[in-house]
């Protein structure tokens, strides 16, 4: 049975699932937005693994533990910063939203939560952002029919909003379900 596709409102480090994505940067050593949000929950083991780990790439994507999270593991992407679009930016990010999945898939993870990968601090528009999204979960439901739940965590309604638009227009089979239900 293919994953189900949720999109959510809420503070994606309060997910009870196999792993949440982290919008990091190449250093992989912290920051604000989303990352800082992560690592503060987190406590401070997940920067020491974070450290090991020698950085990340910008479309690469690394697992480690949960530590005091709810989710049994963080996966670590780093998205592209948002320049004109035409400096390779949306390959990037479709690139890093596709190793995310194909990093849950080695671990054999079957419930992931993603956040607007690159459309906060990086400044990526949250429409273009949110298409690029929609479309790898798509392509992975159908690559790793093991994944169950692929869980689009918006911080705020407005993305939310952005996010279920996108969601209609792609596809409008793609959303199951739209209620916070962890
Ligand atoms: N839960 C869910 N989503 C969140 C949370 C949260 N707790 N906190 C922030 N967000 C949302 C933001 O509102 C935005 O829509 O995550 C999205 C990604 O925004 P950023 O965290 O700014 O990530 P990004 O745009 O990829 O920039 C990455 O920011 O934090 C630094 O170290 C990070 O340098 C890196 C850069």
């Amino acid at each position: 049975m293919a994953a189900v596709i949720e999109i959510i409102q809420g503070d994606i480090t309060t997910l009870a699932v196999d792993a949440i994505v982290n919008a990091a940067n190449n250093t992989l050593l912290g920051g604000g937005g989303v990352d800082g949000a992560i690592h503060t929950a987190a406590g401070p083991a997940l920067l020491g693994e974070c450290g090991s780990l020698g950085g990340c790439e910008t479309g690469d994507a690394k697992i480690t533990g949960g530590y005091k999270l709810p989710a049994r593991h963080v996966i670590h992407t780093v998205g592209p910063v948002w320049k004109d679009g035409k400096q390779g930016e949306p390959e990037l990010l479709k690139l890093a939203y596709r190793r995310c999945f194909e990093v849950a898939h080695q671990h054999g993870l079957t419930s992931i939560a993603i956040p607007a990968v690159s459309a906060g601090i990086y400044g990526y528009p949250m429409r273009e952002a949110a298409v690029i999204a929609l479309s790898a979960a798509e392509a992975a439901r159908e690559q790793f029919p093991e994944l169950q739940r692929i869980i689009f965590v918006q911080y705020n309604a407005p993305a939310q909003q952005v996010y279920q638009e996108a969601a209609a227009r792609l596809n409008p089979a793609l959303l199951q379900d739209t209620r916070a239900n962890i």
